[in-house]
């Protein structure tokens, strides 16, 4: 009876007079006395079908008994409708099935929700019932789409050359970016499994292994707190290939998207992803992670202001700080009460305020002009470029809160001022990371990708006297790419060779026990003719929340968490039984 099913967006005039069966929930029904009018939903939309108690009294009457959600199949002949009865908001409102015979399949309690509207609903009560919310079109595009996606990948990534592994769920802890999921060995008692983070060593592994070209679509998990555009457990597209430069997996990379996005959204990205790399990023933008369709640059006025009586600026820069704004131009259009609310707002960065002024009529004006010099004047407006009316804003405090402030403010004083174009694709990649940091708070150097990154050829030999300052200058041969200020992927080229391996862990605080106890596999590996290999893993999540301009990930996610990391639906997590824990022999110890 399935086989050669035909669905109820499928139809359309061609079919006409065509008898045919569909199966689906009742989106809506409407009585006109003695005609009644269900619209019928599937997978694939909706087709409404009529029933005329004149033709089939019964038919009509059970017709009529159904309540939205009852699960149907209809039988009958498809027909034209009258111009006048036509829907021109449903893809099949041209036509409609005259029906001859109903059964109800199953029948549904009231659902709290209605599924046929897109209004904003409760995102916990949608949760709860995701069984019913994916049924809404909103849910069920972004299901195909996504599904669309993975086919796309698939099929590009074997055109080229890659195949498909699985990589263990069940791996050693080795936490070093996020915190690990942990999850107990009843056979090994006491000792535990990890989940995956990502699959980086075992597509290391397989490179050594002479699988040249890897891919998976695979499921990671990381223990960390959540955002919009982060869930614990998310999808990459992940791989890995031996013997490249960063440019060739660029390039495959940038085929894949252009495919993607014409094939999701329709749209032709015909541009060459632009390259900036880390510095220019982070003293244009204030972020590694910008968003190109706006604007505004940051300048560093610090040398401006190196002389200035002004205590804020003065303060500042005795102890080690900066000075860097922008200028938004047409700033007329910013009142006095957003001025005044931005220089709240930015306490959330650790700013402690929001120095600014206008710039009307070749004059300076507010904010901070009084203690602004004219020699500064002249040379702001040539830094800033200044057309009036413009307002400038500064940011004065250690370099990392005058980034973030200006990197955040930048972009909510574009969205206050619609300056955002939402149809825009802007593509990034950012290249020349740092390969390592140092962090003031406990005294020691992280690695800013991950801890097998390769350095820049040229700088490798900076690995063997490392100052937070030469750490600062030592670049890694990583690339992220971006989208609309969101980062959408990363990679890098692998280090190949042991020593310079166990040098990098060293730096980074680990000891030689420490690295073999949680490494030694990779290290004993790395000895048995390691090829030169790089990849990248792409978040396939975070790509279909911006290319179906969806506010969160959650959006395009079967059954996301919620910010708790809560499953609303199932009620993950829950207490187990005592017996679960006795035979792991783990105790909970409650608060
Ligand atoms: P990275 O940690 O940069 O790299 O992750 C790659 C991409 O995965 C996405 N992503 C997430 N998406 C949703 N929720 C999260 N919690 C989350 N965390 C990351 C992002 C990110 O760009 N093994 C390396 C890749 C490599 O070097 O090849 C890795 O995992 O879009």
């Amino acid at each position: 009876m399935f086989s050669n099913r035909i669905y109820c967006g499928e139809i359309n005039a061609n079919d006409k007079d065509r008898e045919v069966t569909v199966f689906g929930w009742i989106d809506r029904k409407r009585d006109l006395g003695g005609i009644v009018f269900l619209e019928i939903r599937d997978i694939t939309g909706i087709i409404q079908a009529v029933f005329d108690s004149s033709v089939s009294a019964e038919n009509a009457e059970l017709a009529d008994s159904v309540r939205s959600e009852f699960v149907v199949s209809v039988t009958g002949k498809i027909r034209e409708r009258t111009p006048e009865t036509v829907n021109p908001n449903l893809p099949t409102g041209n036509i409609e099935i005259f029906a001859s015979d109903i059964k109800i399949l199953n029948k549904s309690l009231v659902p709290p929700f209605p599924i046929d509207i897109r209004d904003s609903i409760n995102e916990e009560v949608r949760l709860k019932y995701r069984f019913l919310d994916l049924r809404r079109e909103d849910m069920r595009e972004a299901m195909l789409k996504r599904h669309r996606m993975m086919q796309i990948t698939r099929q590009y990534l074997s055109d080229h050359r890659f195949i498909e592994i699985e990589t263990p769920i069940l791996n050693k802890s080795t936490p070093e970016g996020a915190r690990d999921f942990l999850v107990p060995s009843r056979i090994n008692k006491g000792e535990f499994y990890a989940l995956p983070q990502s699959p980086q060593l075992f597509k290391q592994i397989l490179m050594i292994s002479g699988f040249d070209r890897y891919f998976q679509i695979v499921k990671c998990f990381r223990d960390e707190d959540l955002r919009n555009d982060r869930q614990p457990e998310f999808t990459q597209i992940d791989m890995e290939l031996s013997f490249v430069t960063p440019k060739m997996i660029m390039e495959i990379i940038e085929g894949l998207i252009k495919k993607t996005v014409k094939e999701i959204t329709g749209k032709d990205v015909n541009y060459d992803f632009p390259v900036m790399d880390y510095d220019e990023a982070m003293s244009k933008y204030g972020t590694d992670a910008p968003d190109t369709r706006v604007g505004i640059e940051i300048r560093d006025c610090t040398d401006i202001f190196i002389n200035s009586t002004f205590n804020v600026f003065s303060s500042a820069l005795s102890s080690n700080g900066v000075i860097r704004g922008f200028a938004v131009e047409d700033g007329g259009r910013l009142s006095r009460k957003m001025t005044d609310d931005y220089s709240e707002y930015v306490k959330k960065f650790g700013a402690k305020g929001f120095p600014m002024f206008k710039y009307n009529d070749g004059k300076f004006e507010g904010g901070i002009s009084k203690f602004i010099t004219d020699d500064e004047k002249a040379k702001l407006v040539e830094k800033f470029n200044l057309k009036e009316p413009a307002v400038v804003f500064f940011s004065v405090d250690k370099e990392a809160i005058v980034n973030s402030t200006l990197a955040h403010m930048r972009m909510k004083i574009a969205r206050d001022l619609d300056m955002v174009d939402n149809n825009k694709l802007n593509f990034l990649w950012v290249t020349d990371f740092p390969l390592i940091e140092y962090h003031e708070e406990d005294k020691r150097y992280y690695a800013v990708h991950h801890p097998f990154t390769a350095p820049l050829p040229e700088h490798a030999e900076m690995l063997d006297n490392i100052t937070p300052e030469t750490a600062r200058k030592m670049k890694a041969q990583a690339y992220d790419i971006v989208l609309n200020g969101v980062e959408i992927g990363g990679g890098s080229i692998r280090i190949s060779d042991s020593a310079i391996q166990s040098k990098l862990f060293s730096v980074i605080g680990m000891s030689d026990e420490e690295a073999r106890t949680k490494f030694s596999f990779l290290l004993d590996a790395l000895q048995y003719g390691a090829p030169p290999h790089g990849g990248i893993a792409l978040g396939l999540d975070r790509i279909m929340m911006l290319l179906l301009q969806r506010g969160s990930i959650r959006e395009v996610m079967a059954f996301p968490k919620t910010q708790k990391g809560q499953c609303m639906m199932s009620e993950a997590p829950s207490p187990v039984t005592e017996d679960q824990l006795n035979e792991l022999s783990i105790r909970v110890v409650r608060k």
